[in-house]
């Protein structure tokens, strides 16, 4: 084709795009002309065989040639799907899908991360299927304390479990590590409860540990969960210490924090008492020590635990563990 041919041929083009008067003579025309078989992509593909002295001119022609089409075309509606998206009312407001938000379990785990990262500590993991040193025996735990109860724990055999609390990661990271040790354990935990509104089969906790060379006292342990709970519940949010017993730790404290809610009046949500019970703690028992390989004359440390289910529930105020699992949208979504 010569240039003076193409220019026929376009004014030919433009001409049949104007007279066509329905969307189906403007498709065909469409197929015809742009379409990935019609004459415009031909002379495209045909370029090659235009000798070379007039192929930038005879390309700028078909380029025009092209441009004048399609904007000819979309003039008259072409590439609209029927007549309704013509007619389409474009002020009006758009669909709203939402934004997926943070599960509250996750933030608690985050914020707490955060919070502990701003005093020094770093997070540390352990996997979920343990051995029954780790999860039992290293922990001080008698020999047949009910918790290892075929009841209470999933075992596969007679030395793997799936570990029931976060504290065997207490026992990894002192033996791969040496003092000073400052480390949560955020991770899921394992037990044979039947499911209600405050119990799982399957749940989450976060552990603490701090070990030094350097005296550590109850006193330390306080003021570093002091500075938790007012961080994660907000101010005016204490602790306090109970009298406890647990095997890993001496003494053992059980920790309270203040009723976020009414702040330590009483309230129907702390039951009157103006306290809440949120976490397990106590200084590292020596046996504990002896068992990782330390000198507990050497070293001494505080470890905590606590239900990161129970920390969601008590800040946001959900009153049945099981919504935290169902994924429920409308739920979910009042975090956002
Ligand atoms: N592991 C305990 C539990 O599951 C919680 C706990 C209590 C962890 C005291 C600790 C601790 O580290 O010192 O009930």
């Amino acid at each position: 084709m010569t240039l003076a041919e193409l220019e026929n041929a376009k004014a030919e083009s433009l001409k049949e795009i104007a007279a066509a008067n329905d969307a189906a003579a403007v498709e065909a025309l469409r197929v015809k002309y742009v379409g990935r078989n019609g004459s415009i992509p031909a002379l495209i593909k045909a370029m090659k065989d235009v000798p070379k002295e007039e192929r930038p001119a005879f390309g700028k022609a078909v380029q025009a040639w092209r441009a004048e089409v399609e904007a000819a075309l979309a003039a008259k509606g072409a590439g609209s799907v029927g007549e309704k998206s013509v007619d389409a009312d474009l002020t009006l407001p758009g669909r709203w899908w939402g934004l997926g938000v943070k599960h509250p379990l996750s933030r608690v785990i985050e914020e707490t991360a955060a919070i502990f990262g701003r005093l020094g500590f770093t997070v540390a993991d352990g996997p979920e299927l343990e051995t029954k040193f780790n999860n039992f025996t290293a922990l001080n735990t008698p020999a047949h304390h009910p918790s290892m109860d075929r009841s209470d724990t999933f075992w596969f055999g007679e030395d793997c479990l799936l570990r029931t609390q976060t504290s065997p990661v207490q026992i990894r990271t002192m033996m791969a590590n040496k003092p000073p040790i400052r480390v949560i354990c955020p991770g899921r935990t394992y037990r044979r409860d039947t499911t209600d509104a405050t119990h799982s089969a399957n749940f989450h906790q976060i552990e603490g540990l701090y070990v030094d060379t350097k005296p550590v006292s109850l006193a330390d342990l306080k003021s570093v969960l002091a500075y938790f709970a007012k961080e994660m519940m907000g101010d005016g949010v204490t602790v306090r210490f109970r009298p406890h017993f647990f095997p890993f730790t001496e003494p053992s404290v059980e920790v309270d924090f203040t009723c976020h809610v009414c702040k330590g009046k009483g309230c129907n949500v702390c039951k009157q008492s103006g306290w809440i019970e949120v976490a397990g703690a106590g200084m590292v028992d020596p046996r504990v020590f002896g068992h990782v390989g330390y000198d507990a004359e050497k070293v001494s440390g505080y470890a905590f635990g606590f239900g990161v289910e129970r920390i969601a529930m008590i800040k946001y105020g959900i009153p049945d563990i099981r919504w935290l699992y169902e994924n429920d949208v409308r739920f979910l979504s009042q975090l956002a």
